[in-house]
């Protein structure tokens, strides 16, 4: 990632989650109260030399695939999670989109089953993009701050900004769902569907771009909802209860 001193500690923090490391190593949780510093001013803040921070931050690499999440911080899990839709976003969708924009299949019928799912797809990607967008926004942020809080007791939860564990069940766990349906349901209904021989090429390759797709995304939903989600509750109770209990 390619890091200028202008560029603010929020959106460090927004593009590279596991920043958060670096970030806690030079101020514990002074960082969060400087959000929207620049990394120049932060460092004068924290008295850290600019050149060094940019440095550090500069070669820290994306949370590597394949790991036992469970053992590592969540910041790690939020920036791999981060780091496929930045893949979805440039690789993935990209492909399926351009592979259902092959000249061959530019003058077929609205009715036929290609086009038809052409149209599906697209409406697919803007509630995915969309989705993916409130993750970054609210969801990423609040984790990461929960997940600091943890470590760092005399952070505050930012409680009056929402609360994952109430943010409705249906907005977390139902978008995953819905997705993985209705790429099942597309990739079976161009299983189903005859490959006519002179758009062979062009089905095979929307075939393997929505497969490719689906395989990745299955492991994103699985990290989503089986690890992030249910962590960030648990670390948010653990940590609301901690407040609860310094305050009696
Ligand atoms: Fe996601
Ligand atoms: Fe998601």
């Amino acid at each position: 990632m390619k890091i200028e001193p202008s560029i603010t500690v929020r959106s460090i923090l927004y593009q590279r989650p596991r920043s958060v490391a670096i970030f806690e190593a030079v101020s514990g949780s002074i960082f969060w109260h400087h959000l929207d510093a620049n990394l120049s001013s932060f460092a004068q803040v924290v008295g850290s030399a600019v050149p060094d921070l940019v440095r550090r931050l500069g070669e820290l690499k994306p949370a590597a695939t394949g790991q036992d999440w469970g053992a590592r911080p969540l910041y790690d899990l939020i920036d791999h999670l981060r780091e496929d839709h930045e893949d979805f976003r440039g690789r993935h969708l990209p492909i399926i989109e351009q592979a259902f924009h092959a000249p061959a299949l530019g003058h077929l019928e609205p009715s036929h089953p290609l086009a038809l799912a052409g149209r599906d797809f697209q409406s697919f990607t803007q509630d995915f993009l969309w989705h993916m967008k409130e993750e970054e926004d609210f969801i990423f942020p609040k984790l990461l701050r929960i997940d600091s809080c943890f470590r760092h007791p005399e952070l505050y939860t930012e409680i009056q900004k929402g609360n994952v564990g109430l943010y409705p069940n249906a907005l977390i766990h139902s978008p995953e769902q819905h997705f993985k349906h209705f790429l099942a349901e597309l990739r079976d209904s161009l299983r189903n569907h005859a490959v006519e021989e002179n758009l062979a090429k062009e089905t095979y390759e929307i075939r393997e771009g929505l497969e490719t797709f689906e395989l990745r995304l299955l492991s994103h939903v699985f990290l989503e909802t089986d690890r992030l989600f249910p962590t960030g509750i648990r670390l948010e109770k653990e940590v609301a209860r901690k407040m609860r209990m310094r305050m009696v």
